[in-house]
């Protein structure tokens, strides 16, 4: 059985929705033109100059200002029942502060509790979600083991419930082993899904975390020493060893290290083959040298997995690897808990919940270390923080980008203003903020979600429960058939992205 998909309230099918941005500079992943932005009813309608508007229409001036598409974060974990606790931020707080930073869309990942089927999950995080999201959410799916009933309720969420990805782990309790991985990788690629990694090697991190321990290693800087680069890059190696085996399409979550990058780039450059790479905020602006602070309620808020790395220079490498395109995407990983929940671990480094925040500040962070500091151009920023995760999740054309017929998610950006990160001010649910005092150019001074205004210059209006789950088919062609896609993309440049829709649709049943 799928979920209903809620109706559109009547009261945003009103004249309401109808609005125009004037004069800003429109950033793509492909270019930047200046030009007016019509919406009418959350949907693009128009893009150009002088353009022929209804009466009462609302105008934004977005002089001086790059109107972006709304940042789309394929990694969060709210609500997440994780470590013997559960994530502060809930569907409402995260896409409540998502929306603040200029996020407008968030995948998170349904989680199986002990005994729970992924299908089950799926329906679980639904309810959970679904009357609380403000902006519009889809949803990944973990698989903790591997079964036929697994491979079932896999054929089921694709073909009934909107789900195209699911995430392995290779590490924690619920790990998987590399014959698992196989035939999980396999059956993704029959059924035209991403197949999601978390690539650590989870034995190896076992044995040096009990060595530690035995040594009376036991504050949070034993986290990073159990767990170092090349733990992540074997186990980067060996996901993309295996799913090149079965030919499947590889998506590996949270890279942290320049090491692990550095494994995935050479499978690729000896192989080829669909293997992408998303990092976070977090790896982009703070190393692992905070885990070693003497106060255990700072080192503990940093801890998460892969570790941040003591490196200092991780953070500026991986903005480069963004840059290049060995690395594609940008993710949050917010999974947060409170310094009460952190000191779990007080007295061992392997029960601290692993998780921190970014839904709220990933975009104003990848600004200021990507843009300010001179490394990406605006269009690069739109590619990973929205564009990208589009394509690969079966999104783009209808989100990721600002074109005629996709939604109205639209950022704002002012990069001439800063703001100062702070957990005093910060919107999510959460008592500590990894970025505490950044301050950061790029401020979102308009966010729109689905044509509704929600940060009206500066101030942020969400509607608790206005976000709509947005199922992501499978078969994206950008990553199951770049060829066509690619003549699609040219296409597209002289038809509508309606035109362009129906021809994704078209490659998808000729699947
Ligand atoms: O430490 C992390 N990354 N916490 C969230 C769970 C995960 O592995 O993504
Ligand atoms: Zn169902
Ligand atoms: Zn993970
Ligand atoms: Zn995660």
């Amino acid at each position: 059985m799928s979920t209903p998909v809620k109706k559109v309230p009547i009261h945003l099918q009103s004249s309401q929705t109808r609005l125009l941005i004037k004069n800003g500079k429109i950033v793509n992943e492909n270019e930047i033109t200046d030009g007016d932005i019509y919406i009418e009813d959350g949907v693009i309608k128009q893009l150009g100059r002088n353009l022929i508007i209804p009466g009462g229409t609302r105008t934004i001036d977005a002089r001086g200002r790059y109107v972006m598409p709304g940042g789309i974060d394929p990694h969060t974990h709210f609500e997440f029942e994780f470590m013997g606790t559960k994530s502060v931020d809930d569907f409402y707080h995260g896409t409540k502060a998502a929306i603040a930073g200029g996020t407008t869309t968030i995948i998170d990942f349904a989680f199986p509790k002990p005994g729970e089927s992924p299908l089950d999950a799926y329906h679980t995080y639904r309810l959970k979600a679904d009357g609380k999201v403000c902006c519009d959410y889809g949803l990944h799916v973990c698989l903790t083991g591997w079964s036929d009933q697994v491979k079932k309720d896999m054929d089921l969420l694709c073909r009934d419930h909107g789900v195209n990805s699911f995430k392995l782990f290779m590490c924690y309790d619920f790990m998987v082993d590399d014959g698992e991985l196989y035939s999980a990788f396999e059956h993704c690629k029959n059924l035209g899904a991403i197949a999601q990694v978390h690539a650590e090697n989870g034995k190896i991190i076992i044995k040096n975390a009990e060595k530690l321990i035995a040594k009376g290693v036991t504050g949070p800087e034993g986290h990073e020493i159990s767990r170092p680069e090349e733990v992540e890059a074997e186990a980067v190696n060996r996901a993309c060893v295996i799913a090149k085996q079965v030919d499947c399409p590889l998506y590996i979550v949270h890279m942290m290290s320049a090491e692990a990058v550095e494994a995935l780039q050479s499978h690729r450059n000896r192989y080829g083959g669909n293997v992408y790479g998303e990092t976070l905020a977090c790896a982009l602006a703070i190393d692992g040298r905070q885990c070693r602070h003497e106060c255990f309620a700072h080192a503990a808020g940093h801890i998460l997995s892969p570790p941040l790395r003591s490196n200092a220079q991780t953070p500026t490498m991986l903005m480069k690897f963004l840059q290049a395109d060995i690395l594609q995407v940008t993710g949050s990983d917010n999974c947060t808990f409170n310094q009460s929940q952190k000191a779990l671990g007080k007295n061992d480094f392997r029960k601290i919940p692993n998780g921190v925040n970014g839904v709220e500040d990933r975009m104003s962070v990848i600004w200021e270390k990507g843009v300010h500091a001179g490394i990406i151009d605006p269009s690069r920023f739109v590619a990973i923080t929205s564009t990208n995760a589009a394509k690969i999740y079966n999104l783009f054309p209808r989100k990721g980008v600002i074109a005629v017929g996709s939604d109205a998610d639209i950022v704002i950006w002012n990069a001439n203003e800063t703001r100062t990160i702070s957990a005093k001010t910060h919107h999510q649910a959460v008592d500590f903020n990894v970025f505490e005092g950044m301050t950061c150019h790029g401020v979102p001074e308009y966010v729109i979600v689905n044509g509704r205004v929600c940060v009206d210059e500066g101030q942020l209006r969400v509607a608790e429960g206005h976000g709509r789950f947005i199922e992501t088919p499978v078969f994206p062609p950008y990553v199951y058939d770049p060829e066509k896609y690619i003549t699609l993309l040219t296409e597209h440049k002289n038809g509508t992205v309606e035109q362009n829709t129906q021809n994704f649709q078209k490659i998808h049943l000729e699947q």
